[in-house]
């Protein structure tokens, strides 16, 4: 045994995303590319918005010297500018570049914001199902993760949050637009949220801090507005990612905001920028961060996303699937007809070539979720076979 225990058993029991990309890899040499439909992976199939791969060939060819070498561990003063103008615009608020930290995506910043908040014990109130990575997030900083129920529509059940909440909550962590569920928060639920949070921070020396994954903040469908959480709420934190707005995951560059008239931003903002060095990720990829001012209000969709949940979500719904209509993000997350998602993901899998991940691996059995950032062809050719199996498992 060489390895720690605890590592050994949490990777055993987790991520059946990755389990079912690779049972993928293994059934597309089996039965060629082109015979599997396969949903499992958030993705994105879209290339960067125009004028990304000028910007790339302009730096190779008319290199900024010193481009390469380190920078303030915060990242570039002009991209974090041109993030904090943007932000102002939206929120309201008086952003200087003082309150963005730029991060190796969204997973750097909420591994930063968490190791920030928390000390060894205190909780972190999570909604379920959630993005299954945020525990391994929060355990790395010796946080405890207390996982919430969410209502049938997957909106946050604010009594179920209250009921939970502990001297020792430092933390509610919100991830909206939703992985797995598509689902975007009102304006409305996160005002309650505040006032429940507030409420019951008034009672002791330390806020409750609002942690918002944003990562999908651009993917938003029928002009639903995303609120403001930073406005709505003073100790809160967003943490955003360009992964998805401009389809380059690989490329590993997001940030996290702070709202400015939180009256302790100063020590979290020194905070996250000290732990941005301290974890090793030192700074975000320069070369991505220089991209992102120039990328301007450029980003991929939500056109060609909200087309392809179109297409999917009235044929599921025609195919008598019970699905709660997204409303952001590149997800579905249907309920399986059967009670055991594992089972009826397996089906799936080995009966029609359909490659889902069962909704155990997000916290809810009973579900599966669909990850429909992939061609629109992959979506039609796979619809007679999602009518199969509704048909097998007796849906209407
Ligand atoms: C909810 C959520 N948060 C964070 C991430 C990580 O994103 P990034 O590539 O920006 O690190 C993902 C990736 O799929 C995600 O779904």
């Amino acid at each position: 045994m060489t390895i720690s225990q605890k590592v050994k058993l949490i990777m055993e029991e987790s991520s059946w995303v990755r389990k079912m990309f690779e049972t993928a890899s293994q059934l597309k040499v089996e039965y060629g590319e082109e015979n599997i439909f396969d949903f499992t992976l958030g993705n994105p199939v879209e290339e960067p918005p125009p004028g990304f791969k000028e910007a790339l060939k302009e730096f190779a060819l008319n290199p900024i010297p010193g481009m390469h070498r380190y920078m303030p561990n915060s990242g570039y003063a002009e991209t974090r500018r041109f993030i904090a103008q943007q932000l102002s615009q939206d929120t309201g608020l008086p952003f200087t570049e003082d309150h963005i930290v730029m991060t190796i995506g969204a997973a750097g910043g909420m591994n930063i914001a968490l190791k920030a908040l928390i000390d060894q014990g205190d909780e972190v109130i999570v909604p379920s199902p959630y993005f299954v990575e945020f525990q391994f997030y929060i355990d790395n900083h010796g946080g405890v993760m207390r996982l919430v129920d969410t209502r049938e529509d997957f909106s946050i059940d604010l009594e179920a949050i209250e009921r939970t909440i502990t001297e020792k909550t430092k933390v509610v962590l919100i991830n909206s637009p939703n992985n797995p569920t598509g689902v975007v928060y009102s304006e409305d639920l996160i005002r309650d949220l505040a006032d429940l949070l507030r409420a019951k921070s008034r009672k002791r020396r330390n806020p409750i801090y609002l942690l918002a994954d944003e990562a999908y903040k651009t993917i938003i469908y029928d002009g639903f507005p995303l609120p403001n959480i930073l406005e709505i709420y003073k100790p809160s934190i967003s943490v955003n990612s360009y992964s998805k707005s401009l389809g380059v995951p690989g490329e590993r560059v997001g940030y996290v905001a702070v709202n400015p008239s939180f009256p302790e931003v100063e020590e979290v903002m020194g905070a996250l920028v000290f732990l941005n060095r301290t974890l090793g990720y030192i700074n975000a990829p320069a070369l991505m961060q220089r991209l992102i001012p120039l990328a301007g209000e450029n980003h991929v969709g939500p056109k060609e996303y909200q087309e392809k949940r179109d297409l999917l979500y009235q044929a599921l719904i025609e195919y008598g699937y019970s699905v709660v209509k997204p409303q952001g993000a590149f997800y579905m997350f249907p309920q399986s007809p059967i009670e055991d998602d594992l089972a009826f993901v397996s089906d799936l899998q080995q009966s029609f070539r359909i490659l889902t991940v069962p909704g155990r691996g997000f916290g809810k059995k009973g579900y599966f979720r669909i990850s429909y950032c992939v061609d629109m062809e992959v979506i039609e050719q796979a619809l007679p076979s999602f009518a199969e199996a509704a048909k097998k498992y007796g849906l209407h």
